[in-house]
């Protein structure tokens, strides 16, 4: 049976869905699906099995999201500390994973026709180049250019660049941390831990999850306009320090004269967007490099 089928709504949770529509939604909402071996002992099924139906939960909670106009999701499935569980459950998650993200991805085309993305985050080999290559890179690149380090560099040198932070993180099974997941994008975002077990996860914990996330809305934008007026008010500040030193080394008082003034702050903007896009592209090239070498070790 399709996947996107059982995600249907009764006509009841239609009419709630379109109750929760009338408010703020999500635009982007981020997962980390936890539990499936206390689901698995609660149940007396093989940890396999727990495994299995939390894939299964997974498709059916993005057929909720689309319901809901929630057209991006994030999933945590996989972290790196999982890999010190045992051989036998690594291979078998990761065999599911195969299987089971597979059929997603075939059905996502049908999501796709919605405006669905999928994003999966979180490989092993994929970080140190993260953070070695990119920490060298920033170095060569802004040596002279302090000023070009910000955070909001830090968001476009990210995976995740193409997308907004998540509005809403939830983690399922009572469990009241991140795990590493998306620590940087979700400073501004609903956290929502809820106690039930990821492949017991019901349209009704999603509604719940998005009223906490509307209950929240006014003071969490408010949070994350302030944060980004900040962050502006900061570049600008420096961008005008610089300013006024080029005056200076120029001859002029510190103020210096407001035409030219206005003159070298434009073009120190534009320099530095030259010399930021110089840098994304040459990182994303190394990034391509890496994803073709490592296609080619494991072909
Ligand atoms: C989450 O469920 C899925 C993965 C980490 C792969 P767990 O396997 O962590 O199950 P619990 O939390 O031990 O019940
Ligand atoms: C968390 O894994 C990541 C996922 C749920 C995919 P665990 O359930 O093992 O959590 P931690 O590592 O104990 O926080
Ligand atoms: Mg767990």
């Amino acid at each position: 049976m399709s996947w996107i089928r059982e995600g249907e709504l009764t006509i009841i949770e239609r009419f709630c869905a379109n109750v929760i529509k009338a408010g703020p939604m999500p635009k982007h909402v981020a997962f980390i699906m936890d539990g499936n071996r206390r689901y698995a002992q609660k149940c007396h099924v093989e940890r396999q099995q727990g495994h299995s139906q939390g894939f299964d939960k997974l498709a059916q909670t993005l057929r909720w999201c689309l319901n809901l106009g929630i057209r991006e999701v994030t999933v945590y499935a996989f972290s790196i500390e999982n890999f010190k569980r045992s051989k036998e459950e690594v291979d078998g998650l990761m065999d599911l994973a195969r299987q089971k993200f597979s059929r997603i991805l075939e059905e996502q085309e049908n999501l796709k026709k919605h405006g669905v993305c999928i994003r999966v985050l979180g490989d092993l080999p994929l970080l140190p180049l993260d953070i070695q290559e990119l920490i060298a890179q920033a170095v060569l690149a802004t040596r002279n250019y302090n000023n070009d380090v910000s955070e909001s560099l830090l968001d476009k040198c990210l995976y995740t660049n193409n997308s907004p932070d998540p509005d809403l993180l939830i983690r399922t099974s009572g469990e009241v941390r991140l795990s590493d997941f998306l620590l940087w994008q979700t400073s501004h975002s609903c956290l929502v831990f809820q106690s039930v077990l990821w492949p017991e996860y019901s349209f009704w914990n999603l509604c719940e999850a998005i009223l906490r996330f509307q209950m929240n809305y006014s003071a969490l934008q408010k949070a994350r306009d302030s944060y980004m007026e900040e962050r502006r008010r900061q570049q600008m500040e420096r961008d005008q320090a610089y300013v006024t030193k080029k005056l200076q080394q120029e001859g002029f008082a510190s103020h210096g004269d407001s035409r030219r003034r206005r003159t070298l702050l434009q073009k120190c903007t534009a320099m530095r967007e030259e010399r930021i896009q110089g840098f994304l592209q040459a990182l994303e090239h190394k990034r391509v490099d890496f994803f073709e070498r490592l296609c080619t070790v494991s072909a």
